[in-house]
């Protein structure tokens, strides 16, 4: 008889006593004393019956074995204030952006979210519409319009949106604290009256995650690439409204099918239009706008959610 068939099969007083190939979940669950919180006793029972169901198909050596907590051990070690292994260990898994897709299920027409990244930081410089936040003037040049409403497409006066991304070098600025300019491409506008918000940056480019720790190497042994499709990072939040925590996708890169952490949804990928003459300008209603040709353009409207009471 395959032992391995009985492993999660409750253990019986007798062979719960000692731990046995087949009986193996349900002895270590068994362990649980009565004062486990019914959470508590959902998720280890689970992380136990997966852990083992993993470790009887694997059926690691003893030398893999120490070359998985060798491996765990060394994203623990890389971790600082400032750098989560562990996350980005999450996150190239598709884990992260699972964990973003379960917690963030919303109606149709709603905007999705997407992970939210290690290089968010609070507290962004809030500008009027219309700013400049390419603050290194490297790059293409870009202008960002769309509005803020609700699913009925009524206008969030006041909405903010938080956005950061990268330089045209493919760096955030606190990657680049003697390079960059502070906050360089990070600032927070303020929808108006009827939902309106807009600002100028540059064209995003795709960049590599940082690889030069553990989890770069994981990424070379599965012969897979640390690029992240070109995207800008937004968080958009109103009083009432559950936030967004979501990037937009040119459609033109070339990563977007294999985004090393999995973010990209086919609901965020946008258009950037090139305007590259007065024509082009006042066929997309920006001939006020007064820019240097030639430049992108993306319209991208956000649609909240009432927050969950
Ligand atoms: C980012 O988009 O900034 C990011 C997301 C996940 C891992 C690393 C970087
Ligand atoms: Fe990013």
């Amino acid at each position: 008889m395959d032992t391995r068939t009985t492993a999660t099969t409750t253990a019986t007083t007798q062979d719960a006593r000692f731990l046995t190939e087949a009986n193996s979940v349900a002895t270590v669950n068994a362990r649980m004393g009565s004062e486990v919180s019914p959470r508590m006793k959902l998720v280890m029972s689970a992380v136990v019956e997966h852990l083992h169901a993993l470790t009887k198909e694997i059926e690691p050596t003893h030398d893999e074995w120490q070359q998985a907590i060798e491996f765990l051990t060394a994203v623990g070690h890389k971790c600082t204030d400032w750098r989560q292994e562990f996350i980005l260990l999450s996150d190239i898994l598709g884990v992260s952006m699972l964990v973003e897709i379960i917690n963030s299920r919303r109606p149709s027409g709603a905007t999705e979210n997407t992970v939210l990244g290690p290089f968010y930081v609070p507290a962004a410089p809030r500008y009027e519409n219309g700013k400049n936040i390419c603050l290194d003037g490297k790059g293409d040049r870009l202008i960002v319009r769309g509005k803020v409403t609700d699913l009925q497409g009524k206008p969030i006066a006041g909405a903010l949106v938080d956005v950061w991304q990268t330089n045209n070098d493919g760096f955030y600025d606190v990657q680049q604290k003697d390079i960059q300019p502070d906050w360089n491409l990070r600032g927070v506008f303020a929808a108006e009256q009827d939902g309106t918000y807009w600002y100028r940056s540059t064209k995003p480019r795709f960049y590599p995650i940082p690889d030069d720790g553990p989890v770069g190497q994981l990424l070379g042994q599965l012969d897979r690439h640390p690029n992240r499709a070109a995207h800008i990072h937004f968080i958009v939040s109103a009083p009432g409204y559950d936030p967004v925590i979501t990037h937009i996708f040119p459609d033109d890169c070339r990563y977007l099918d294999e985004d090393t952490v999995f973010g990209v949804r086919e609901t965020l990928i946008a258009k950037f239009q090139e305007v590259r003459s007065t024509d082009d300008a006042t066929k997309l209603g920006l001939q006020d706008l007064d820019e240097r040709l030639p430049y992108y353009f993306v319209n991208w409207d956000f649609v909240l959610t009432p927050s969950a009471m």
